[in-house]
């Protein structure tokens, strides 16, 4: 299942050529800027998974963080920051991943899940799949279940869904 919220697509701009020609950034701050479009699509990426429980939601660095944040509150979850390597100050989990353009690592702090529990993703876009892959694993390295990857945009021609088949992904808009 998927969301359909293609009025997330009026508040986000596209950037031709960014950050490198023939790629068209979209860009999210003209949303985030908008208090009532950003409240609304905080409610939709919790909507989205009202039929499961959640102990805490997985916001990814960095711009992950602005929705994920939120989306706890919502859902009187906790917030768990999964960062880039060496940002974390206490024992780390580490995952390398392949990006859009170039690889990185992401890094979650060992006692930041407990085993069983129910955690959400979230982060802002959805394109090769390699961030929201490589949180998931880190998330079942510490023994919690992914319940769902949230995400407000997903590029579908990047093929993100697939990499994710054995995850629940909902995406308020694709482009
Ligand atoms: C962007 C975006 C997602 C990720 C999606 O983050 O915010 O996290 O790429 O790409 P993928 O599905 O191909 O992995 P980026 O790493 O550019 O960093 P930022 O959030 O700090 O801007
Ligand atoms: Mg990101």
């Amino acid at each position: 299942m998927a969301l359909d919220a293609t009025w997330v697509r009026d508040h986000i701009r596209p950037i031709a050529d960014y950050p490198q020609p023939g790629v068209t950034f979209r860009d999210i701050t003209p949303l985030l800027g908008d208090a009532a479009a950003f409240g609304r699509a905080v409610d939709d990426l919790v909507t989205g998974f009202h039929d499961v429980e959640v102990s805490r939601v997985v916001g990814i660095e960095s711009r992950g963080f602005i929705l994920a944040a939120p989306v706890a509150y919502r859902l009187r979850a906790g917030f768990v920051p999964v960062r880039k390597a060496g940002k974390l100050p206490w024992a780390v989990a580490r995952e390398e991943y392949e990006l859009e353009y170039g690889s990185d690592k992401l890094e979650i702090h060992r006692d930041a899940i407990h085993p069983d529990e129910p955690i959400l993703i979230v982060d802002d876009v959805l394109a090769t799949g390699g961030t929201a892959e490589a949180t998931a694993k880190l998330v079942e390295a510490l023994g919690g279940r992914v319940v769902g990857i949230g995400v407000m945009i997903e590029l579908e021609a990047l093929g993100g869904r697939a990499k994710l088949a054995n995850h629940r992904v909902e995406s308020l808009t694709r482009y």
